[in-house]
Order: C-alpha cells, then sequence, then structure tokens
C-alpha cells in the first residue's frame, strides 16, 4: 500500500526516538562550550565562586528556557523563524528567530575556527611534536599557528566542510546517527582523562580552584560571563533547540528531555573542569590562561607525564567529536530557516548555508593573522563574535523567548504540548510556568543590564 501523504504539510523528517533526541540535543549542547570555553571563562573570573553562579543560572533559567524552546519547536513544526510566524501569526516575534539565524551565523564561524584548531592539534598529537618543548615554545608554536596566514582557515574550511556532509544527509540520516555513535566516544574518552588528571601529585590544588568558592572574586562582569555561558553551554536563545524541538516526536516527554540534556551538559563541564584543573595545577599553569589554555597549557601537561603521547590525541580527538555534533546543530537552525522559509531543498540549504557562513568565519579564523587590524574595543573580530553572540545575542534571545512561552502562548497550550495532549501528567507545568513567566526573565534582565552597565547594584 502507498502511504498516504498529506499534501498540506509534507512529512517532515524527525529524530526517530527518545534516545536519539537525547544524543543530538547533547550533541549539541556538550561541545568545545563545555571542554574549551568553560575552563578557561571560569579560570579567568575566579574559580568555584564562578561555578556555583553557573549552576544556579543552568537550573533557574537554563533549564526553563530549553523547555520553552523544545514546546515552541514541536508546536510549530517550523524552523525558528516559521516556528514564531506560525505560532504568533503577523507579529513580530518571527524576529527572534531572525536574531536565532543571525546568531547561528556568528556563533559557527568562530566556533568552527577553533573546531579547526583541534584538527591542527591532532595532526601535531600525531607528529609528536610537543615532546621537548619548554612551555614558551609551546606558547610560541600555537601563537605561530594561530597568526598564520593559511593554516587556521584551511583546518576551519576542512571542519565545515565535516559540518556540511552530515547534515547534507538529513535529520535522522546524518544528525542522529552520528550523535548516537559520537556521543558515547566522548564521555569514554573524558572519564579515561578525568582519572589520569586526580591522579597526579598536587591534583588537589586544581580541585580546590574549582570547587571552593570565593566570592571576593565576583563582578557585574563575572555574573553575566556566568549567564552567557550558560547559555552558549547549553545551546540555548537562538532556536537550535527550537529546531530541534521540532523534530521530536509528539510520543516524546519534553521536559524530562530537557532535564536529562541540561543536566548531561552541566555534568560534562564539571567533568571538563576535572580533567584539566588539576592538571594544570599539578604543572603550575597560570589558570587564566584564555583561549589559549586547553591549547598551550595541556600539551605542555601531556609532554611531561607518562603516557602523554596517547592522552594528548586521545584529548584532541574529544575536543574534534564535541565540537562536530555541536556545529552541525548550529547549521541546522539555517539550512532549516533556508529550506522551509526560501523553499530550497536541503541540498541546496545546506551548500548555501555553509558557503555563506565560511565567508565570515574565514575572517574569524583568519583573526590572529592577516585579519588581526579589525579590533573594537580591544578585541579582535574572533573576540567579538564570541562575546557578542554568547553574552549578548543569547541572553536576549532567552529573554524573549520565556516570555513568549509565559505570556503569550500561555497556560493552555504550554500543558498541551508538555503533556502531550493530556496523556502526560505535566507536573511540572506549575513550577515551569512561575519560573518562564517572573523568574527567567527578571533575572536575564537584571543580569543583562547590570554585566552591560545600564544599572548597578
Ligand atoms: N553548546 C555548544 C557548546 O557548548 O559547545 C555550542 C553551541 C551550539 C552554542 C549550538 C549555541 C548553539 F546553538
Amino acid at each position: 500500500m502507498i502511504p498516504k501523504v498529506n499534501v498540506d504539510s509534507p512529512r517532515r523528517d524527525s529524530f526517530t526516538s527518545n534516545i536519539g533526541v537525547i544524543a543530538a540535543a547533547a550533541g549539541s549542547a556538550i561541545g568545545l562550550g563545555n571542554i574549551w570555553r568553560f575552563p578557561y571563562v571560569l579560570g579567568e573570573n575566579g574559580g568555584g565562586a564562578f561555578l556555583f553562579i553557573y549552576l544556579a543560572f543552568v537550573l533557574g533559567i537554563g533549564i526553563p528556557v530549553m523547555l520553552s524552546e523544545f514546546t515552541i519547536g514541536r508546536r510549530a513544526q517550523r524552523n525558528p523563524v516559521g516556528s514564531f510566524k506560525k505560532l504568533a501569526p503577523k507579529r513580530p516575534w518571527f524576529l527572534i528567530g531572525v536574531m536565532g539565524v543571525i546568531a547561528a551565523f556568528m556563533i559557527l564561524s568562530f566556533y568552527a575556527a577553533v573546531a579547526g584548531w583541534t584538527l591542527e592539534y591532532i595532526y601535531q598529537s600525531v607528529t609528536n611534536s610537543f615532546a621537548g618543548k619548554t612551555p614558551d615554545q609551546l606558547g610560541e608554536m600555537f601563537e605561530d599557528f594561530r597568526m598564520g596566514s593559511w593554516r587556521p582557515v584551511i583546518w576551519f574550511l576542512v571542519f565545515m566542510l565535516f559540518t556540511a556532509a552530515i547534515v547534507i544527509s538529513g535529520v535522522q540520516k546524518g544528525i542522529e546517527k552520528y550523535s548516537k555513535i559520537l556521543m558515547p566516544i566522548l564521555l569514554i574518552i573524558l572519564i579515561i582523562l578525568g582519572i589520569r588528571a586526580v591522579t597526579l601529585p598536587g591534583a588537589g590544588a586544581g580541585l580546590s580552584f574549582l570547587f571552593k568558592p570565593d566570592f571576593s572574586k565576583i563582578t557585574a562582569g563575572t555574573i553575566l560571563e556566568a549567564l552567557g555561558q550558560a547559555f552558549f553551554s547549553l545551546s540555548i536563545g537562538m532556536g537550535t533547540l527550537i529546531t530541534y524541538g521540532s523534530y521530536i516526536q509528539s510520543r516524546d516527554n519534553l521536559a524530562n528531555t530537557a532535564i536529562s540534556v541540561s543536566l548531561a551538559d552541566t555534568f560534562i563541564a564539571v567533568l571538563a573542569g576535572i580533567a584539566i584543573f588539576p592538571a594544570v595545577f599539578a604543572f603550575g599553569i597560570d589558570p587564566a590562561a584564555e583561549e589559549g589554555l586547553v591549547f598551550i597549557t595541556l600539551p605542555n601537561i601531556f609532554q611531561q607525564m607518562a603516557g602523554g603521547y596517547f592522552f594528548s590525541l586521545l584529548f584532541f580527538i574529544l575536543l574534534a567529536v564535541a565540537a562536530l555534533t555541536s556545529t552541525i546543530s548550529v547549521l541546522e537552525v539555517v539550512v532549516a530557516y533556508f529550506s522551509e522559509e526560501l523553499n530550497l531543498s536541503r541540498k541546496k540549504a545546506t551548500i548555501i548555508a555553509a558557503l555563506s557562513i565560511s565567508l565570515l568565519g574565514i575572517l574569524a579564523s583568519a583573526s590572529w593573522g592577516w585579519f588581526d587590524k579589525v579590533t573594537i574595543s580591544g578585541r579582535n573580530f574572533f573576540g567579538l563574535l564570541n562575546f557578542t553572540s554568547a553574552n549578548i545575542l543569547l541572553p536576549v534571545g532567552g529573554f524573549f523567548i520565556v516570555i513568549f512561552v509565559g505570556w503569550f502562548l500561555g497556560k493552555n497550550q504550554v500543558r498541551d504540548e508538555i503533556s502531550n495532549k493530556g496523556t502526560l501528567k505535566a507536573r511540572i507545568l506549575g513550577v515551569f510556568m512561575f519560573l518562564v513567566r517572573f523568574i527567567a526573565p527578571i533575572a536575564i534582565a537584571l543580569v543583562f543590564l547590570n554585566g552591560i552597565g545600564i544599572i548597578k547594584f
């Protein structure tokens, strides 16, 4: 029998199982944000106290925003722009989706640049190039690489190619399939590295840096960094999880999925901290080492420790794998938007999206090379994309997303969606509505305005 196809809504590609959804959404959330960005941002912002604030933001703001995105996406069955157009026709809410697509361009261009660095470092690990180098020489090696004209750009393009190759294969045969393979590999590698790090002599200082809060280090800027980091790490605020939500089947439990994904992401960030800081302190290195932290200090550590060749190779493969399941989710936002709103085939949409993002990304990856003249308030082009997307676009997007769900969509539609049309008990509904109506928007607004200096506490 030929299956009936509804001509009004051609069947959309979707995830096949709840495990697939969790692998894909956790794959998006868990990435360079956890293993590369979290440790250096935490190091620059004083350690344990930052972790404490970060955790509070994940629970009070991150989970509600994530569940809001899943709710919007599954209800509308569209990309972020189309979702708002469908749920709020003829209203300006779709601009949140537009901002999300812009954020996707910005994030993917600097993020895939760093992902490209991980490929260079896999290559350097294979050829054993860290061996016998002093910390200064390793710093120079990283700087020379980043300042080079071609290498960072070429590795960036290679990474974009991998990303596009997966996205072009679709939601099931691309995103879900690769997430299910890559995520368990990531977890195993990280656990091996964590065990190695905590068993190093002198590891205790790193653990206490990570877990002992020193609140005297906290400023308005630090708190905004923690919020931006939470949004960035959970992949929320720009519609990535609206897009993935639109591929979640009607029988899956959205609330449980949002909670599992957020907790898994947070667990991995802490685990990355446990794998990195004991090693940083065991070898007496400054933890506030900016973007170079994992690319300079870790090779230094690896080349001094037994089995370093093996561990360094493993670590950079881990970074590349973690990055890939995230870059595909960012590209998918743009591809879903291009294909649904501009009526393009997935293939065409992927090619156009990947090429246009690459133009911006080439500049980002040349930010220390031939494009280093462009700086705004002390940040180069890469730093500008990194800061603006995480600390401005994502919190602003998240603010409007929770307002939309709390005040526009309203309790009945939200109940209908998170209870799967009444078949599940939506026990958390009351708490969720309270968080999205009051706590999350007020907290985001205060932290944001305080962080950028508009109000002062
Ligand atoms: N959450 C990813 C990470 O932590 O590496 C980065 C990211 C992916 C940010 C997708 C935003 C996004 F939409």
